[in-house]
């Protein structure tokens, strides 16, 4: 028998029972949820993560939907647990679903929702973030500071990276990869590499006309490139940024071998998923070569980092914070319970999951539909005309 976890109750004569496996930011999901005949119950359990037998627990034998988090395992013994108590709705407070088993979902008719859209730019900004706090060695300064070490100005202290006509490198010029690149070049005049499967057509249109902007009013122009190989990129940049998903494919895309492909002084960030990169090696990396420079957001294991990594100077970590904006963090809550509440509700599923804008003005009521259904096709879920 599992035992009983802390909740906190909205609206308790609600038709509905939703459940939240945390406490959100904002309470516009809350209201939502709740005027349209939801009983809310959000867990209140202080543990970090949540065990698979808690939340069997916290969906107990009637339950409609949960909304869950990035961390939580929603694998096959979830969703019969879901079906069991006659659910039909999940949504993932996050734009990533790695820890979903989509098949699984499938198999017991559940649909799996995620949050696309909000976080691009917010994502982005900390990829930027990462990347000057590494080149211009910010943590190691204010760590300095703060131990009492400055005595006085010199001229090597705390010597990085100037970025401004050097290259930035992308790897998966997606949404995320593509506003990080942008921000790269227009902010710091940096030429771009990029590696994706797919031609990123607007993101090559914006170089090239910031280069001609940039070349008429008598300065030296940016300019593009997209590599054939990824490895291209780990050779030619200068700060390489990563941005794809996670899967079977991307499992330690970056390991020691290329590694050793990359310039001495270069920069490596990371905001998608931490298996992505083989820490280990990383570790030793940055141990061999104390110019080269890393910041990380994910980790292999989290919240768990590989032995020696914190002791690193040349690694900027922060603990997987990407999208933690107020604005981001809201609408993510929000676009969670849409999806949740509008596969109760029947209905449709919105048909362009990156343009979220009128489910998340506050002004108007949302649109009737789910905002974002990963699974939508395999379920044959209807797709909203609006
Ligand atoms: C996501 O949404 O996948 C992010 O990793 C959460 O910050």
């Amino acid at each position: 028998m599992a035992k009983p976890v802390s909740i906190e109750v909205w609206n308790p004569s609600g038709k509905y029972r939703v459940v939240s496996t945390k406490s959100m930011p904002g309470t516009r999901w809350i209201n939502l949820l709740i005027e349209q005949d939801c009983r809310l119950e959000i867990c209140t359990e202080k543990k970090t993560i949540l065990s698979v037998e808690d939340i069997v627990a916290l969906i107990g034998d009637k339950c409609d939907g949960v909304i869950g988090q990035l961390t939580e395992d929603w694998g096959e013994t979830l969703f019969a647990a879901l079906s069991r108590a006659g659910g039909t709705a999940f949504s993932n407070m996050a734009v990533g679903y790695n820890n979903v088993d989509v098949n699984a979902a499938n198999k017991y008719g559940v649909a799996v929702g995620n949050t696309p859209g909000v976080l691009t730019e917010t994502t982005a900004e900390l990829a930027a973030s990462l990347s000057l706090a590494a080149a211009r060695r910010i943590v190691e300064a204010d760590e300095f500071m703060r131990a009492g070490l400055y005595d006085g100005w010199l001229p090597h202290l705390f010597v990085g990276n100037l970025l401004k006509g050097q290259t930035v490198g992308v790897i998966g010029a997606g949404r995320i990869g593509s506003a990080y690149a942008r921000m790269m070049v227009e902010g710091f005049k940096m030429n771009l590499i990029y590696y994706d499967l797919y031609q990123a057509t607007r993101l090559e249109k914006f170089v090239t006309a910031y280069g001609e902007f940039l070349k008429a009013n008598g300065e030296k122009p940016v300019y593009w490139k997209r590599a054939s190989t990824m490895d291209e990129v780990l050779r030619e940049a200068d700060v390489i940024s990563l941005h794809p998903i996670l899967d079977k494919t991307t499992y330690h895309l970056v390991n020691k071998e290329r590694l050793a492909m990359m310039k001495k002084e270069a920069i490596l960030v990371n905001c998608s998923r931490g298996p992505v990169i083989d820490e280990v090696a990383v570790v030793e990396h940055l141990k061999q070569n104390p110019m080269f420079r890393v910041g990380l957001d994910v980790f292999e294991d989290e919240p768990y980092m590989k032995p020696g990594l914190a002791d690193m100077k040349n690694a900027v970590i922060v603990p997987h914070i990407a999208s933690a904006s107020k604005w981001t963090r809201e609408g993510m809550a929000t676009l969670a319970a849409l999806n949740v509440l509008g596969k109760i509700k029947r209905y449709p599923v919105w048909g362009d999951p990156n343009r979220v804008g009128p489910f998340l003005n506050e002004n108007v009521p949302p649109p009737a539909a789910c905002p974002s259904i990963v699974n939508s096709k395999a379920l044959g879920l209807p797709v909203s005309k609006l």
